[in-house]
């Protein structure tokens, strides 16, 4: 492969800011899937373009931020309070995220809160053209543009149209719906218009590419060719890259006395009981409440274990000021207080729930305590936090329970136990199965898990997409 600048390009940067004075900054890891994958790529000449995620007015502040993220080979993107709000709360994460994940765009108060329709469409053009004129000021001939997910799709156009020669990859990190549902979204056409500016767009199944791909005829009338949609004589290459993780980080943060201490002090903390995990950032998609009625359903059934197991449910805060979000956040904590008050004890409660994030070595000797993970997506474009708990259970060979319609169902589906997250007598019984299991048969489901976890790594991926980056690019000035 040719070696090249690459510029990584998404909405979120991997460093969070938070101002303490003019010029005084401090900075921590962000949270969710893509950034952690992407933290698992060494490539030497990177850099990466983002949002700088708080809105900085002064001349100053900008100046000193941009020289705190250089350090970090991070070069920032400004946006003001209420282009973020009608771009990030409002298209983004009111309109696009449901959309992708096959639900409906909903509508009134999202549309009260974060601005109209239209001005929150007109926020995300602003918002991506923004994007672009940070890359034009950066960008380097022969560099290739690497862009992350939804919050960037018109992205793609905007550079092409002011560079043809860039070199473009697109990687959605969600899931992509059959074309019937991405058609009730007014803007689908142009977005997927733009998409097609990229010289090779990667998402993580081959079910997405074929969703992808039928759209795109269905909806733009092009020919589709086993290698992607052509569009006047030109290919834009389609494939699937199931996205991994720095599994060694996992496997050797385990052994640090750090989280051993801290295994240690949570064994004790539950006392002897089960311990069955949930992690995930506090969003719909992730079918929070189903994993607690369906745990709620357990206790119905098995009362002998109703003082012998703990449900921890880490609810990392996402997207607070979308009214969605909120209302999510309400409806569980009712659905926890009322499984602890029906089930609890006044030594113990069955479900330890956390609206807060935890940092890596918690989050480490969590995965590695627990007895089973519990996930019940009910869409999720791959879901990292399963291979996380996969790599992190080098002694207790724990059970893997996963919603069959997340990604990762169809890389872990052989060792996992999958569920329908919308049954619940059926995730109740495999939640019982799960706490039963001879250890024969968890020692196998886990070391089927561990050696795919192991062998397509966040390095390989990012291997893989730039490769074909550069083979699309290469076929592409082949004379015809
Ligand atoms: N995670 C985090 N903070 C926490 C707990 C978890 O950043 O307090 C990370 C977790 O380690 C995982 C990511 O968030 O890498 C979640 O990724 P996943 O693909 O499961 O879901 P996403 O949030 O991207 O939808
Ligand atoms: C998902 C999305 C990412 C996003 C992450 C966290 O993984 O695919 O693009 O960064 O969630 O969400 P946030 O809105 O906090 O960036």
């Amino acid at each position: 492969m040719d070696s090249c600048r690459l510029l990584v390009v998404s909405n979120r940067l991997p460093t969070s800011i938070t101002r303490n004075g003019e010029q005084s900054w401090s900075t921590k890891i962000s949270g969710g899937g893509l950034v952690s994958a992407l933290l698992g790529v060494k490539n030497e000449e990177t850099k990466w373009i983002g949002w700088a995620g708080l809105e900085v007015k002064d001349e100053i502040g900008q100046k000193s931020l941009t020289n705190v993220l250089a350090e970090k080979r991070c070069i920032p993107v400004f946006l003001d309070n209420d282009t973020t709000d009608k771009y990030y709360n409002g298209y983004c994460n009111c309109i696009i995220w449901p959309i992708l994940h096959y639900l409906g765009i909903p509508q009134d108060d999202c549309f009260a809160k974060n601005g109209t329709y239209k001005a929150q469409y007109d926020a995300y053009k602003k918002a991506n053209k923004a994007f672009a004129d940070v890359i034009m000021e950066h960008y380097r001939e022969g560099d290739i543009i690497w862009i992350h997910d939804y919050h960037l799709m018109l992205l793609p156009k905007y550079l092409k149209d002011r560079n043809s020669n860039m070199k473009i990859g697109f990687f959605l990190h969600t899931t992509f719906p059959p074309s019937e549902i991405w058609r009730t979204l007014p803007e689908g056409p142009e977005l997927l218009r733009s998409l097609l500016a990229s010289d090779m767009i990667g998402l993580h199944t081959y079910d997405l590419v074929r969703h992808f791909v039928s759209t795109c005829s269905n909806i733009l009338g092009l020919e589709s060719t086993p290698k992607g949609i052509v569009d006047q004589g030109k290919l834009t290459r389609i494939s699937a890259f199931p996205i991994g993780i720095d599994a060694d980080n996992f496997i050797n943060t385990v052994q640090t006395s750090e989280v051993k201490m801290e295994m240690k002090r949570l064994k004790e903390k539950f006392g002897g009981r089960k311990i069955i995990l949930g992690v995930e950032r506090l969003d719909t998609i992730k079918g929070i409440p189903h994993k607690i009625l369906a745990f709620e359903r357990f206790l119905e059934e098995n009362p002998e274990w109703r003082d012998k197991v703990v449900l921890v449910e880490i609810g990392v805060p996402s997207r607070s000021d979308v009214p969605e979000y909120q209302k999510l956040k309400i409806q569980i904590h009712e659905l926890v207080s009322r499984v602890n008050g029906r089930f609890g004890t006044f030594h113990q409660v069955p479900i330890h729930h956390l609206d807060q994030s935890v940092n890596f070595p918690t989050l480490c000797a969590l995965y590695a305590v627990s007895d089973v993970a519990l996930i019940t997506s009910l869409r999720d474009g791959m879901n990292l936090v399963s291979y996380e708990y996969v790599a992190s259970q080098t002694t207790n060979k724990g059970v893997l329970i996963l919603s069959e319609v997340a990604g990762a169902a169809q890389c872990l589906g052989a060792g996992a136990i999958l569920v329908n997250p919308w049954n619940t007598p059926d995730i109740a019984a495999s939640i019982s199965r799960a706490l039963t299991m001879p250890a024969k048969e968890r020692e196998k489901r886990h070391q089927h898990n561990l050696a795919y976890v192991k062998s397509y790594t966040a390095q390989e991926w990012a291997n893989d997409n730039l490769r074909c980056i550069h083979e699309t690019i290469a076929e592409a000035q082949i004379p015809k």
